[in-house]
């Protein structure tokens, strides 16, 4: 309640966020722009976000287009502040370039470069001491939900990762979760809407039982096979609060038509609560 005796009801805001991977030339990504905002002209949204990860040396160009509309944010970035690990890129100098977030736990890097839960907890503690937000990724492969032992390994990956790795409040505000079950990442075998809100309502709990997070508030995306056609039952569910899309946001018309399906959701969540106003 504020001091005039109203209730206030905070809303978890919607992400609608691109992850270009290792795609995209400048030629492409001016092409791209040129034609989204053509078409998101007209559209007015009050309650969402939209962000885009492209490869590190382009956020720079990506920022100089999108910004303030949007926000631009990297991949990935080093588990370490600065020194002798050539080829890596730290937080801080992406804060140097304005980026405004980073991706960090995606299953690609958890795959094919090995990366595990105590190498990404102390990317994330450099990414919070460096002032970004953080998309943290987690997922099961098939095998482990044909196992029967999804949610044991979701939640193992947030635990080993999140728990007391920084404050309770810098969690709470910095750090978006994104739910990406590793078999829908491509194959265009998208998690059912049904199949994500479990497992989202179950990360939402167990960051308050476990974590003792206030987790009412934050932000719990789905990533996996999200197309123009299945966002919008997707995001009618009262525990995912945006998508985190790969192939679909390369496309100017696609990611236009999920910008406006973003912008469209009627009723805005709050922890897994509709208001209806
Ligand atoms: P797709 O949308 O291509 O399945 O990729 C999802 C993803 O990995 C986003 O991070």
């Amino acid at each position: 309640m504020n001091q005039k005796g109203v209730y206030v009801v905070n809303v978890i805001k919607r992400y609608l966020v691109g992850n270009w991977k290792m795609n995209q030339t400048q030629e492409e990504i001016r092409a791209f722009f040129a034609t989204f905002k053509n078409l998101v002209s007209g559209i007015t949204t009050t309650n969402h976000e939209t962000w885009i990860a492209p490869q590190f040396v382009h956020i720079p160009l990506v920022h100089s287009l999108f910004f303030p509309n949007g926000q631009v944010g990297a991949q990935n970035c080093s588990h370490k502040e600065k020194g002798a690990f050539t080829g890596d890129v730290s937080a801080k100098a992406l804060k140097d370039i304005d980026a405004h977030f980073v991706i960090i736990g995606h299953s690609e890097r958890r795959a094919i470069f090995k990366e595990d839960p105590l190498l990404l907890r102390e990317k994330i503690q450099v990414a919070l001491a460096n002032k970004l937000k953080i998309i943290f990724c987690i997922g099961e492969t098939l095998k482990e939900r044909e196992n029967g032992d999804a949610l044991r390994i979701v939640g193992e990956q947030l635990n080993i990762s999140l728990n007391g790795v920084a404050s309770s409040s810098e969690i709470e505000t910095e750090i978006l979760l994104a739910y990406e079950p590793v078999w829908a990442i491509g194959t265009g075998r998208t998690a059912t809407p049904e199949q994500a809100q479990e497992m989202h309502a179950y990360i939402r709990k167990l960051l308050q039982e476990q974590l003792k997070l206030n987790s009412a508030l934050l932000p719990i995306l789905y990533g996996g096979s999200v197309t123009p056609e299945n966002i919008d039952a997707l995001l009618q569910q009262p525990d995912i609060n945006g998508a985190l899309v790969g192939g679909a946001s390369l496309k100017a018309n696609d990611f236009a038509k999920l910008f406006a399906s973003a912008a469209a959701v009627q009723q805005p969540h709050s922890g897994g609560k509709r208001i209806n106003n």
